[in-house]
């Protein structure tokens, strides 16, 4: 026998992203990491421009994931702020990814954050970060990466282990993790194809007990 048809009450339709957290004219969140050269703080509405403009660059997205769309819009800065303000650390209400900013001006530069794990790698967090092709080479984002690493030990005791992985060619990266402490335990041959090349991955990770604290 068929269901009875029912008339859904009348709602009104689903926004296509959810909501940002923040307003434009809301003041910028605090620095959750400060640095002699960045501060690393929540994504406000504000970042918007300066986003897209860092992103939007083939150099940048190289050896990132197609999660990291190039060319970078606009509308795709728009949708990872509503998405970033929604990103937490399970059974927290911390988010997990921020913003890497001047000192001072707080203007933005690049992202950085934590992709959590499940089931038994709950105890691992993923790393990944990227900064515009201006702000190169000036050691941002090792001390970038240092004090983030340490705010996540400290502001999660139940992560024994962060992780990230680097397609082979990504010298720059490697420096970054090696300077911050993380330990090259292996490689995974040809384990991500972009745009039909096929890179190897070098898994970094750092424990707890090796995150630099100086
Ligand atoms: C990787 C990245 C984050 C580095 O940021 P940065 O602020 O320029 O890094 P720093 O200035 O703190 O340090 C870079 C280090 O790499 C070295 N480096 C830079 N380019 C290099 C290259 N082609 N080969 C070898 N080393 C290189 C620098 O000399 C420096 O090391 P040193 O301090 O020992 O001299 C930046 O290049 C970036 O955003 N790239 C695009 C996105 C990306 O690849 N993200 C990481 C994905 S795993």
């Amino acid at each position: 026998m068929s269901q009875p048809e029912q008339t859904p009450p009348e709602q009104p339709p689903a926004p296509s992203h959810p909501p940002t957290a923040l307003k434009a004219d809301d003041p910028l969140p605090p620095p959750i990491v400060t640095t002699p050269k960045c501060i690393i703080r929540a994504h406000h509405p504000s970042d918007i421009t300066r986003m897209q403009r860092a992103a939007d660059n083939p150099a940048v997205a190289k050896y990132m994931s197609y999660r990291f769309a190039s060319p970078y819009t606009l509308e795709d800065a728009r949708r990872w702020l509503d998405l970033a303000a929604t990103l937490k650390a399970p059974g927290t209400d911390i988010l997990t990814c921020y913003a890497i900013c001047e000192p001072g001006t707080s203007a933005y530069l690049g992202g950085i954050g934590v992709q959590t794990r499940t089931d038994v790698e709950a105890g691992t967090f993923e790393l990944g970060y990227w900064i515009g092709q201006d702000s190169w080479g000036k050691g941002i984002m090792t001390e970038a990466a240092r004090g983030f690493t340490r705010w996540v030990f400290d502001t999660f005791p139940s992560v024994v282990r962060l992780e990230a992985g680097v397609f082979s060619g990504n010298e720059a990266s490697v420096r970054v993790l090696k300077k911050a402490g993380f330990v090259y335990e292996g490689t995974r041959r040809k384990a991500a194809v972009k745009h039909g090349v096929a890179y190897d991955v070098m898994v970094f990770g750092l424990l707890r007990e090796e995150c630099i604290r100086n």
